[in-house]
């Protein structure tokens, strides 16, 4: 093992992250933010259709609870976890007892030498991770290697814009010659920084700083790396893979968060253009969450005349409310009612053009009824309330 995993294996067997659930029955209410897992997100995966029974999975540097998790929600799956981690496994293991789960296995080992295994899988997770490689890029090639044809890829890695003032810390605390063993101080000189400081955006959305592993984890990380969006395509590129999609398509395209005359110009640009400006304009992803393919099968909606065979499926992270609002994560929208009946009929059997021949809507010239239908869904796609089959 190089000197860098050996630091990053060091630091997770003695923070290992993030802190567990003792209980996975307590994690159901969880699941819709669980956007890897494949019975809530399957069409997110595979936009053309396809089972999510019967799963071989892999879940790459699983930490203490992500492959536990995905096994006990997804009980037709075969669900392999590996890590570094003692730590991290030995959770692992805990839940796997307590829950009886059978189709888990559970493997102390380096992602770089997952072929070891001689397995090969039809869904490979691995979030958190991969920006903790010495070469990204090498751990990415070794798990493609693991995809089966027709497979996908869920990854997430650092967002680099939000993290700005966290690459600036973590340099001046590498220059300080803080440790791993070094939050409480790390803890104090957060408070002392002045407002004016880049970490203040991270800080103000930061998922876990509230306990030591996570400041760690953060902080005091011997290996991090981060991507802008150009980047991230550039090295999902690179590693023989094609980008299919987003977790989240709201912070990546306009529709949803921008303001002002950003809105118009961004929407014409080609996507990948679009998801560059929005990070930048809005700086709200520290994370990156997406799915990737091998190259010529990612499935994305396209929005011509081909839109009318799109099949609208609500996500489970979208709801609608008594009040009759949308609520997507944190976000609220207020549809109109035809927005709203359109949405009810988006149960993922019917296509665009079947919905819009819904009687709901006949009063409306076919034309216009179509338009409609595709725009609707269109923007409902990009603000993330539904998925599209294509
Ligand atoms: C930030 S945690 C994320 C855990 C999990 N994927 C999740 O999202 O909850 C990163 C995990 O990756 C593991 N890891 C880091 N480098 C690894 C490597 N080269 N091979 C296997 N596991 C690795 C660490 O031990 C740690 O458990």
């Amino acid at each position: 093992m190089d000197e860098i995993t050996n630091k990053v294996a060091r630091q997770y067997t003695e923070y290992a992250y993030p802190p567990p659930p003792d209980d996975l029955t307590a994690t159901a209410s969880m699941r819709p933010g669980i956007y890897c897992d494949p019975g809530l997100y399957g069409p997110l995966l595979w936009p053309e259709g396809r089972a999510v029974e019967g799963l071989d999975i892999l879940v790459a540097g699983c930490g203490t609870f992500q492959a536990a998790v995905l096994a006990f929600h997804n009980p037709t799956c075969r669900v392999v976890g590996i890590d570094l981690s003692p730590a991290s496994l030995g959770h692992h293991a805990y839940l796997r007892e307590k829950h009886e789960l059978s189709n888990l296995e559970l493997f102390q080992g380096d992602i770089h030498e997952v072929g070891g295994l001689g397995r090969s899988f039809d869904y490979v997770v691995s979030t958190g991770v991969l920006h903790h490689l010495p070469d990204p890029s090498v751990g990415l090639a070794a798990l493609r290697d693991t995809l089966r044809p027709g497979g996908a890829m869920f990854l997430m890695v650092y967002g680099a814009t939000l993290r700005t003032g966290v690459y600036m810390l973590q340099d001046a605390f590498r220059r300080m010659g803080l440790t791993m063993d070094d939050a409480p101080k790390v803890r104090a000189m957060l408070e002392a920084l002045p407002s004016h400081h880049f970490i203040h955006a991270y800080l103000k959305v930061a998922p876990d700083l509230g306990h030591d592993v996570g400041v760690v984890d953060t902080f005091l990380h011997p290996q991090d790396a981060a991507y802008d969006v150009p980047g991230l395509l550039a090295w999902v590129r690179g590693a023989g893979l094609e980008f299919q999609g987003w977790a989240q398509n709201h912070i990546y395209y306009p529709q949803s968060l921008v303001r002002g005359p950003a809105v118009e110009i961004t929407q014409a640009l080609p996507d990948e253009e679009q998801w560059a400006v929005v990070e930048k304009l809005l700086c709200v992803a520290g994370t990156h969450s997406f799915v990737c393919r091998h190259p010529g099968e990612a499935r994305r909606p396209g929005f011509g005349a081909e839109g009318l065979s799109l099949r609208p499926l609500l996500r489970p992270d979208a709801v609608i409310t008594a009040n009759n609002q949308l609520e997507i994560g944190k976000a609220l929208y207020d549809p109109t009612q035809a927005e709203l009946a359109v949405i009810r009929l988006a149960t993922g059997a019917a296509t665009i053009a079947e919905i819009m021949d819904d009687p709901a809507f006949a009063a409306f010239p076919a034309e216009q009824r179509e338009a409609y239908g595709r725009s609707t869904f269109e923007r409902l796609w990009k603000i993330g309330a539904v998925f599209l089959g294509v």
